[in-house]
C-alpha cells in the first residue's frame, strides 16, 4: 500500500460519465451542493437505464453540463473530455446482472471499450485522477470471510466479469503509463431514483401495485446494503484523498439475506408474505454471498452512516409518493424484458 501524502485533491472540473443512472445522478447532485465552484460534466448515452428526470433539479445550474454521448465514442469522449476538465469519475456501465445472463455483449462494449476509451482520453489530457466505480460482484462468491482489495477477483457473470475486466485495465494504465488513477469497489446500493428492474425497487413498486414478488431460489443469497447517498460519499472521498494505484472497498456493513430485505419490503407495503411472495427459479450461476472488509476506507476517514432499516423506510416512502418518476419505467420495453426474464419461473 503506498503511503497517503495527507494533503487532498482539489479538483475544478470533474467529467462524471453515467450521470443520468441511479449513483450517478445522486453523485452530480452531491457534487454540485457540497463543492461549490466545481464545474460538473455528465456524458451519457441515455440508454434505458440513463433518465434525464434524474437531473431535472439541477438542468439550469451554471455549473453543469450535460453531453449525450457514448463512452465507446473516442470523438464524443475526446471533444467532452478537453473541455477543461480535470478528474473523470466512470459510472457509466450496463449494471443489471439479469440482463447480462440474457444478452452480454452491451456489457462487453461498455465496461471493456467504454472504458478503454475513457482511458486513453484521460491519458492523453493528463487528467490528475481516473476514478473507476466498481462493485463488490468482481471478488465472485465469498462463502466465509470477507473480500480484500488485494484478493484475487473471481467474477462469475458476465456482468460482473465485465467490471473486473475493466478494472484490471485501470490499474494497468496506473503500472504501465504511471495514470493517477483509484477504483472503488461498492456494495449493493439502494436508495430513491434506482430502476425498478433491480431488487428492492423491484419488490416495493410489485408490491405498492399489489403484483407478486419473485425471490431467486430458496431467498438465502446474502447482499451487503449501502445507501446511495453513503457510496456517493464513499466515491468523492476516495477520489480527494485516496492514494493513486490504489482500491478502496466501499460496504454498507448491512449483509442482510434476500429474504430478510424481502419481509421488510412487504411489511413496509402493508402486504402479506403468503399472497405475495413466490419463489421462483434461481438466477443462473448466482452468487451465494458477497461481503467487503472495508478497513481500509474505513482508515481513510469514510464510513456509511445511514442505518437499513431507516434507509429502507424511506426507499419505500419515496416509491409511494414518485410514482410519476418510475411507472413509465415499468411500461412497454420493461414489460417486454420483465416477461423473458420472469417467463417459465413459476411468478404467476
Ligand atoms: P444505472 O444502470 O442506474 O446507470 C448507468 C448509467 O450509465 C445510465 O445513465 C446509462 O445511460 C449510462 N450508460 C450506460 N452505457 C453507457 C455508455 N456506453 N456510454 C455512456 N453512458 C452509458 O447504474 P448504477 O446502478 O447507477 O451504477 C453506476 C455504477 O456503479 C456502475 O458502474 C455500476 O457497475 C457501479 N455499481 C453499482 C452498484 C449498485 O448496486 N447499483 C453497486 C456497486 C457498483
Ligand atoms: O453487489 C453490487 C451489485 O449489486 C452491482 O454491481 C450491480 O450493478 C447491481 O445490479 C447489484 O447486483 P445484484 O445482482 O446483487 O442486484 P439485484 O438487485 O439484481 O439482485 C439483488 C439480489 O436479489 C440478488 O441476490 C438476486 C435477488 N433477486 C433479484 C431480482 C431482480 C431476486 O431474488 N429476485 C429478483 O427479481
Amino acid at each position: 500500500m503506498s503511503q497517503s501524502t495527507g494533503v487532498p485533491f482539489v479538483f475544478s472540473h470533474v467529467l462524471v460519465t453515467g450521470g443520468c443512472g441511479f449513483i450517478g445522478s445522486h453523485l452530480i447532485r452531491l457534487l454540485l451542493s457540497e463543492y461549490p465552484g466545481v464545474r460538473v460534466t455528465n456524458l451519457d448515452a441515455l440508454t434505458y437505464a440513463g433518465n434525464p428526470d434524474n437531473l431535472r433539479d439541477v438542468e439550469g445550474n451554471a455549473h453543469y453540463r450535460f453531453v449525450h454521448g457514448n463512452v465507446c465514442d473516442a470523438n464524443a469522449v475526446e471533444a467532452t473530455i478537453a473541455g477543461g476538465v480535470d478528474a473523470v469519475v466512470n459510472l457509466a456501465a450496463e449494471t443489471h446482472v439479469d440482463r447480462s445472463i440474457l444478452d452480454p455483449e452491451a456489457f462487453l462494449r461498455t465496461q471493456i471499450l467504454g472504458t478503454h476509451v475513457l482511458l486513453e482520453a484521460a491519458r492523453s489530457h493528463g487528467i490528475a485522477r481516473f476514478l473507476q466505480v466498481s462493485t463488490d460482484e468482481v471478488y465472485g462468491d465469498v462463502r466465509d470471510g470477507a473480500s480484500r482489495e488485494s484478493d484475487t477477483l473471481a467474477p462469475r457473470s458476465p456482468y460482473a466479469a465485465s467490471k473486473a475486466g475493466a478494472d484490471l485495465q485501470v490499474l494497468a494504465y496506473h503500472h504501465t503509463y504511471g495514470m493517477p488513477v483509484l477504483i472503488t469497489r461498492g456494495s449493493n446500493t439502494y436508495g430513491s431514483h434506482q430502476h425498478p428492474e433491480k431488487f428492492i425497487p423491484l419488490f416495493i413498486t410489485n408490491l405498492i401495485d399489489d403484483e407478486p414478488v419473485p425471490l431467486y431460489g430458496d431467498g438465502n443469497n446474502v447482499r451487503d446494503w449501502l445507501h446511495v447517498d453513503d457510496h456517493t460519499r464513499g466515491v468523492l472521498h476516495v477520489l480527494e484523498h485516496g492514494d493513486p494505484g490504489e482500491v478502496y472497498n466501499i460496504g454498507g456493513g448491512n449483509p442482510r439475506t434476500n429474504r430478510t430485505i424481502t419481509e421488510q419490503l412487504v411489511s413496509l407495503c402493508g402486504r402479506a408474505w403468503e399472497s405475495h411472495v413466490r419463489h421462483v427459479t434461481d438466477r443462473e450461476g448466482h452468487d451465494r454471498r458477497y461481503a467487503l472488509d472495508c478497513a481500509k476506507s474505513r482508515a481513510l476517514g469514510w464510513a456509511p452512516r445511514r442505518p437499513l432499516d431507516e434507509g429502507l423506510a424511506a426507499t419505500v416512502q419515496w416509491y409511494a409518493q414518485n410514482e410519476a418518476w418510475w411507472r413509465p419505467l415499468k411500461a412497454a420495453s420493461f414489460q417486454a424484458y420483465y416477461a423473458r426474464q420472469y417467463a417459465g419461473r413459476g411468478l404467476s
